[in-house]
């Protein structure tokens, strides 16, 4: 039988592949070379780890994930995939690049994460990454946050696992370390969820996940359907629900001198 994570590992091949989907643009961002190193930072089941190998960079997936390593290694056998905490990792070898579409809002200590991807960085690499900024999925998060406190008494901000920053913030954290922002966007990208008016529970039971810490399996569900009689009113259009994804991109540089 398959474990959750398995299958969460599964379903975001499928019902999410919107991920990896709009990821594809970032890449034209990178411009990977023939022979480059590269890390995929927060590679997930490695779509995109795959994408730039095809332009013969020598590129390594990496993940905190267990299970989505171990699907990322089914998928693309031919590709080096490694389990490691954007926290705290180590190259082995300097990476002319880091790459990372929709993970950096995973690790909450920022500043931890951009000293290790300076660390594993040769003097004059770049870095090209992507994730939620300031006011992602708000809509979403305060009606969470409100069902959850009502319903249980939980103060719900203290399970935030999510750390969306303004570009200032996360260019400022960069400058700090010594990078050299050369671009950095912050964009309004509504998401269309599959699963039409059960769009919302689908992408709660996904990613809540920290939020339900201890409740029952009666209690989150119907946290998420709460939630989601607030939400979908709010971000229904014409025919689906679309999340409010906002999107901070950033490219750097780690100069050479
Ligand atoms: C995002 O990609 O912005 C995201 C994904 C899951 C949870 C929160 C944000």
């Amino acid at each position: 039988m398959k474990s959750i994570n398995q299958w969460q590992a599964e379903e975001y091949d499928h019902k999410l592949a919107f991920v990896s989907g709009y990821g594809k643009s970032l890449i034209s961002w990178l411009q990977p070379q023939k022979g480059e190193r590269i890390l995929d930072l927060g590679c997930g089941t490695g779509d995109l780890t795959h994408e730039i190998a095809m332009s013969q960079a020598e590129v390594v997936g990496m993940d905190a994930s267990p299970e989505m390593i171990e699907r990322a290694r089914e998928k693309f056998p031919e590709i080096t995939f490694v389990e490691g905490d954007g926290h705290r990792f180590e190259a082995s070898k300097p990476y002319d690049a880091i790459f990372s579409n929709a993970a950096l809002h995973w690790m909450k200590s920022p500043e931890l994460v951009v000293e290790s991807i300076w660390n594993a960085l040769k003097p004059g690499g770049r870095l090209v990454v992507e994730f939620g900024g300031k006011g992602n999925v708000q809509t979403i998060v305060t009606a969470l946050e409100t069902v959850l406190e009502q319903k249980t008494g939980i103060h719900a901000a203290d399970r935030n696992p999510w750390y969306f920053p303004t570009i200032g913030e996360y260019s400022s954290l960069l400058e700090e370390k010594g990078f050299l922002v050369r671009q950095a966007y912050h964009y309004d990208r509504p998401t269309q969820l599959q699963d039409g008016e059960k769009g919302i529970e689908g992408w709660l039971a996904h990613f809540g996940g920290d939020y339900f810490a201890g409740l029952s399996k009666d209690q989150v569900e119907g946290i998420c359907l709460e939630t989601s009689k607030i939400v979908v009113p709010k971000l229904w259009k014409e025919d689906a629900v679309y999340a409010d994804y906002k999107r901070l991109r950033l490219v750097a540089v780690k100069p050479d001198q």
